[in-house]
């Protein structure tokens, strides 16, 4: 049995095929219509989500199969104090498989290992999102026709964003990627991105706190919220929250095939004229999602491809 709580839980090669089956889904959605009929997917969500959860249930309901769980940590009994591994023995016995999203890094793993289901990190703290990454790998795959050879800016919250650290993991598999890291001095990396990601891959890399001298170079935009839940202090928040604001007049510095991603919720940091842009690729990268997702679970359920 396979789970899926780092985005290095897959070979290149395996997301390559996740990729493809992704892609063949997203034209060809009937032909997947019962492939799961049966099945029950669990969501168990210990911290907010739109997309997330709902993406993953609207996956297992395109796939045939059913969903159960919960939203919030205060509607299970995790609000009277039970463990998530009783938690994941419990639910071992109502699902096939489960996504699970917990404030506390490490959660998942921790329930994969008292799980007789797939377990798959829904995002855990500050730590990864490999669900989101499949996302992003899949969009930039679709949008620019390679994940390899290309100059990525990552901006914004890089110290907190899990869905930072996860493409960053992931992206230093494949040849020819530079990492633009734009961000205050308060928000960079944390030093383990730098040293056993960057540093340890020989991957080209450069931190920068100006997003406007960076955008001419770039191949992809990734933008990403300042994470509030994660700060200590509410003024810290409130100084840093619009460092950055992606407007028209930035557009104006990229390059015509430069697609900017986000993986939502944007709060300030592009502004809704840029929606417009036809490089704006962040709610077609929220429909990928979908299509990722109904290809991770039919594999982790071993669910044949029909033909
Ligand atoms: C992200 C997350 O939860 O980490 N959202 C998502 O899953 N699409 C990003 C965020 O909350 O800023």
């Amino acid at each position: 049995m396979r789970h899926l709580l780092n985005p290095l839980d897959f070979s290149t090669e395996e997301i390559s095929h996740l990729l493809d089956l992704a892609n063949d889904i997203e034209h060809n959605l009937p032909k997947y219509a019962h492939v799961c009929d049966g099945k029950k997917l669990a969501t168990l969500f210990y911290e907010p989500s739109t997309r997330t959860r709902l993406s993953f249930e609207a996956a297992m309901l395109n796939l045939g199969g059913s969903v159960l769980g919960f939203a919030s940590a205060d509607s299970s009994s995790a609000a009277k104090g039970e463990s998530v591994a009783d938690t994941i023995r419990i639910i071992s016995c109502y699902a096939d498989i489960c996504a699970m999203r917990h404030p506390k890094e490490g959660a998942p793993l921790v329930a994969s290992q008292f799980s007789s289901i797939p377990v798959i990190n829904a995002g855990d703290g500050g730590h990864q999102h490999p669900t989101q990454t499949l996302t992003d790998l899949l969009t930039i795959r679709s949008l620019k026709g390679r994940l390899d050879n290309l100059t990525i800016g990552l901006c914004g919250d890089l110290k907190f964003g899990r869905t930072v650290h996860s493409l960053i993991n992931a992206l230093v598999r494949y040849t020819g990627i530079r990492f633009v890291l734009i961000s205050p001095q308060e928000l960079k990396v944390p030093d383990y991105i730098r040293t056993d990601v960057l540093d340890k891959n020989h991957i080209e890399y450069k931190e920068v706190d100006n997003l406007d001298a960076a955008m001419p170079e770039l191949d992809i935009l990734y933008m990403t919220r300042v994470q509030k839940e994660r700060f200590f202090n509410e003024e810290d928040y409130i100084r840093l929250k619009d460092s950055y604001i992606l407007d028209k007049q930035k557009m104006k510095l990229a390059k015509e095939d430069m697609y900017i991603l986000h993986p939502l919720p944007r709060v300030n940091e592009i502004s809704v004229e840029v929606d417009k842009d036809p490089r704006a690729a962040y709610f077609r990268q929220a429909q990928y999602g979908v299509y990722v997702r109904m290809a991770l679970i039919m594999t982790l359920l071993e669910v044949e491809k029909p033909c």
